[in-house]
């Protein structure tokens, strides 16, 4: 079951930068819970600002980013990690020192490491954070209030944050239905480049080999659970994929290079007709991922 907040927290206005599917999410999240009074957006794509208003995800909307965080006592960036430089450059000259900044991009180092350029150092109320929940789908349209319902959120404060912007921060994060952890960004780094990166990659991989193919329409039209299953998330935005393969190339890469070993190690097997090694391999692996199967199922139980 995911924590029950300890503390009450309310914040009078919410500037959410990038009103897309986790700006919008965390926007119906707050409003919910009765944590948010106000929310207020910024997204360079006007269509997104109009339709989070019609459709009750923000109060309001602004024409520029530093006219959104005026008077915010919680500012939330939303964008594409690589943009998140962009953004905190345009606020800057109006911040105030009374907010609360918070981000949900994939990739931490590379954020903390723009969040220093701008200002030279951290502030202290800024807490990096990423909610380890999503979709392949995008823009406002997608917002979900549950999305966070259950799921972690993993954030990543320095030694120099102020404690109450993380105790806020964690507040926030359990009002919005997420269990928060606190890691260091690096380890953050690794520990995605292999669960979430990594997948995306070769899920890329596998649909642009298989689509390569001379009958891919075959491909798909008796294409199995199995691919369906393993797949589906390539379907996921090529922007913010391509800004998390940037920011994070070093760990991604280090896990790519064990990856192509195994791999290596597999088609030799299999050239060799080392067929018993094969399945040695394969009867790890299941081994690993029944174990994995049952964390799952127990997870799920704890929810209901
Ligand atoms: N989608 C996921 O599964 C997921 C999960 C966890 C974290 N994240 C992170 O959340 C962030 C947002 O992802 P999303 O899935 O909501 O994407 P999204 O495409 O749905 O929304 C991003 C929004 O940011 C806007 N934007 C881009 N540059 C901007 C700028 N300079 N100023 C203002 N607005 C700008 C875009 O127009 C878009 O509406 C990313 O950093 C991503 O790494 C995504």
């Amino acid at each position: 079951m995911a924590e029950q907040p300890e503390k009450t927290l309310f914040f009078e206005r919410v500037a959410i930068l990038g009103l897309g599917l986790i700006g919008g999410s965390l926007a119906l999240a707050l409003k919910s819970s009765g944590v948010a009074q106000h929310v207020v957006a910024f997204d360079l794509d006007q269509t997104q600002l109009e339709l989070g208003l019609s459709s009750g995800v923000i109060d309001e909307w602004c024409e520029s980013a530093a006219d959104t965080v005026l008077e915010a006592d919680l500012i939330v960036l939303a964008v594409p990690v690589m943009a998140v430089a962009t953004v905190l450059a345009e606020i800057k000259p109006v911040l105030q020192s009374k907010s609360i900044l918070t981000d949900v991009g994939s990739v931490k180092g590379y954020v903390l490491e723009a969040v220093e350029d701008v200002f030279g150092q951290v502030p202290e109320n800024f807490v990096a954070g990423h909610p380890i929940a999503g979709s392949e789908r995008h823009g406002v349209a997608a917002s979900d209030e549950k999305l966070f319902n259950n799921h972690k959120v993993i954030i990543t404060p320095l030694k120099s944050t102020n404690p109450e912007a993380v105790s806020a921060i964690e507040t926030m994060w359990q009002c919005a239905g997420a269990s928060v952890v606190m890691m260091d960004p690096a380890h953050h780094d690794q520990v995605l480049a292999q669960t979430s990166h990594l997948p995306h990659l070769l899920a890329y991989a596998l649909i642009d080999t298989l689509s390569a193919q001379g009958d891919s329409l075959e491909i798909f039209e008796y294409a199995a659970g199995g691919l369906r299953d393993f797949s589906r998330i390539a379907a996921s935005d090529p922007t913010m994929w391509r800004d998390i393969f940037r920011s994070n190339s070093d760990a991604v890469l280090s896990i790519l290079n064990q990856y192509q070993h195994e791999l290596s190690t597999l088609q030799a097997l299999i050239e060799d007709g080392d067929f018993d090694q094969l399945s040695a391999v394969f009867a790890r692996s299941k081994k690993a991922r029944d174990h994995f199967s049952e964390v799952l199922a127990r997870r799920e139980t704890n929810k209901t």
